[in-house]
């Protein structure tokens, strides 16, 4: 068994594809299965997963509940007059957060942002599963690769999916190892279209073309809203004092998806960690939550 975290990426230059979404689910999902999960926010300007984690550790509170908490990592919103001085700090700030978790935590979950940073670019090159959700839209698919109209086959490989062909590259060249892709889609809807066969079968190609792997989705669920607020997840306890409200048969079927779909990412077996249990039995402090640089408080 490798020692150190295994680090899951969640990683597309589309806006609004399910990564945030995505990646915290994955780092409750893993909490409960008894791990102990580091998660790290890369996209400083929005900063979706720190407000998510945020409004976890706030309805705990309120409600005074326990819950699993990650170890969470954000970037600071940079202050400095010079974009390239401020691209310096987060750049250490994140290299200082992965030392300080890659031998303590069993998985790192990086939440990144929806367009190219250096940043962005480094975080892929960490990733041992990089995960790409992906809108179930033909237009969403040019993310990945231009297609041609008449063949539905890919042409041109996108701006990210050459930047993780880098990421991969170098992660190589680095340790010999290879990034695990995965696509998956997001929001499917509820009912079968054409589109929607159209949309299966040019991602099948795609996948082929990048060397990734395809996992079956999540549909279209108004739920991912409405948890947001209370920072809970499908995989909380079906209980109405932790979700704010009745669970309704779509809860169920969003947490089978998401189990799908984590069962589809072969993540590899590892000796829950007893910190994990401790945390999950103690809740979580507020100095878990740390920014990345001292002074964003
Ligand atoms: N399966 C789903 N069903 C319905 N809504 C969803 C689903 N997944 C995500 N959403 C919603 O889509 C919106 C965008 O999701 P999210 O913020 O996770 O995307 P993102 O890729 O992180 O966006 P950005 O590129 O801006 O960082 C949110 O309002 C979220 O609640
Ligand atoms: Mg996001």
């Amino acid at each position: 068994m490798r020692q150190g975290a295994h680090v899951i990426v969640v990683g597309n230059e589309k806006g609004g594809s399910g990564k945030s979404t995505t990646a915290f689910h994955l780092a409750i999902h893993l909490l409960y299965q008894g791990y102990s999960v580091a998660s790290i926010d890369v996209d400083g300007r929005q900063q979706t997963m720190t407000h998510y984690v945020r409004n976890r550790r706030n309805w705990a509170r309120e409600k005074a509940l326990t819950l699993p908490h990650t170890t969470h990592f954000h970037l600071p919103v940079a202050r400095g007059d010079s974009v390239r001085e401020n691209h310096k700090v987060e750049f250490d700030l994140f290299r200082q957060a992965v030392v300080e978790v890659e031998h303590k935590a069993d998985f790192v979950v990086i939440d990144t942002p929806g367009f190219d940073t250096n940043l962005t670019r480094l975080a892929h090159s960490l990733a041992d599963t990089l995960i790409t959700p992906v809108n179930d839209s033909l237009i969403d698919l040019n993310v990945m690769a231009q297609i041609d109209p008449s063949s539905g086959e890919p042409r041109e490989l996108s701006h990210y999916a050459r930047l993780v062909q880098r990421a991969r590259s170098e992660r190589l060249a680095i340790d010999g190892r290879n990034i695990d892709w995965v696509l998956v889609r997001n929001r499917i809807s509820m009912l079968s279209s054409r589109n929607m066969r159209q949309v299966q079968l040019t991602l099948e190609k795609i996948a082929l073309r990048l060397g990734c792997r395809l996992a079956d989705g999540i549909a279209e669920r108004v739920i991912f809203r409405s948890l947001f607020a209370t920072g809970m997840t499908v995989f909380d306890p079906l209980d109405d004092e932790l979700l704010g409200g009745m669970p309704t048969s779509s809860h169920l079927s969003a947490r089978q998806e998401y189990r799908a779909l984590v069962a589809a990412l072969n993540l590899p077996e590892r000796q829950a960690s007893a910190r994990a249990d401790s945390r999950k039995a103690e809740g979580a402090s507020d100095a878990d939550s740390r920014t990345l640089a001292q002074t964003d408080g």
